[in-house]
């Protein structure tokens, strides 16, 4: 098999029957790590991480995945302390991982595109983590299993993504794969300053797109409201940044306005968009997300692995 079918760099990469496959394995690892603290797919593999922005769930949900499924990690450690900030080239340094013979590499980037790049000089398969505002195609198949599990489907729902949906790469992967599904509207709800980005719908074929400046115009047409922060690092204007906070908010009683609420949605971390007094209730998927992530992850690794 050529080793670029085994990197994970978009969500535009992979079929419905892919993701299919994904979540029936995501199951069956969910059932295993039920029976047994750990499995034993990844035996006498190692994942390396490197991860060149800041992360928490992404990074240590990786590191609890492949160490459930018996595998090793080696983390490259912090950018700042790295021959990275002395000017070495992402390349060269994945080269350099690469050469000590990791069995797949786990990448995040502040730069769109450089998954790839990374991927074209890694032997090893390169899964993306995040390369800037791009993508982040496993946040998105954590999101679709989510989806998947509420809901027992993902055809024919209608799903809101809200706030900075320009500079977020979440929204574009969940996007891209949402696309795979039959008869999904993906509602994108932001001020027109963070409106999506037009390569994004231009590539959908499927999804039917909407457009709305405030959730009070759409929420009782969703199945789900999946809300963003505001990517404050990716505003190359701060005082853009400080005149659009608050421009969007979720709280309880905003909520308790409506007879029938969507499922909320985040992939976290969440700054003041999203209320922690909706955390209570039944509709709020957030954590559910975040634990989801780590037995995607596992189902993921172990397919990378098997190559
Ligand atoms: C997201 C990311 O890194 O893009 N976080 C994550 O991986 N769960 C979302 C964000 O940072 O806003």
């Amino acid at each position: 098999m050529p080793k670029t079918s085994r990197d994970v760099i978009s969500t535009k990469d992979f079929s419905r029957e892919f993701y299919e496959n994904l979540f029936q394995e995501t199951d069956r690892i969910v059932r295993g790590l039920k029976k047994n603290r750990i499995l034993r797919y990844g035996k006498g593999s190692i994942l390396a991480t490197i991860f060149l922005e800041p992360s928490t769930r992404t990074r240590l949900s990786f590191h609890y995945a492949m160490t459930k499924i018996g595998g090793e990690v080696v983390d490259f450690g912090l950018a700042e302390a790295a021959s990275i900030a002395k000017g070495e080239t992402l390349e060269d340094t994945v080269r350099m991982v690469d050469g000590y013979g990791p069995s797949v590499v786990a990448i995040r980037t502040p730069v769109p595109g450089s998954a790839k790049v990374a991927a074209d000089v890694c032997a090893a398969p390169v899964i993306n983590a995040g390369d800037g505002q791009n993508e982040h195609p496993t946040q998105a198949m954590l999101d679709l299993y989510t989806i998947q599990k509420v809901r027992g489907r993902i055809d024919g729902l209608r799903i809101g993504l809200m706030g900075d949906l320009a500079h977020s790469r979440t929204t574009s992967s969940l996007s891209y794969a949402l696309d795979r599904f039959d008869d999904v509207t993906v509602f994108y709800i932001a001020p027109s300053e963070l409106q999506v980005r037009p390569e994004i719908t231009q590539s959908l074929k499927h999804v039917r797109v909407e457009r709305a400046e405030s959730y009070e115009t759409v929420i009782r047409d969703l199945d789900f409201l999946y809300a963003t922060r505001l990517q404050k690092e990716r505003f190359s204007d701060p005082s853009e940044y400080d005149r659009l906070k608050g421009s969007y908010k979720l709280d309880r009683s905003s909520l308790s306005k409506y007879e029938k609420v969507p499922y909320i949605m985040h992939p976290l971390p969440r700054v003041d968009e999203l209320n922690k007094d909706v955390d209570d209730l039944p509709i709020a998927k957030y954590f559910e997300q975040a634990k989801n992530g780590m037995y995607v992850r596992a189902a993921l690794l172990k397919r990378v692995l098997a190559g």
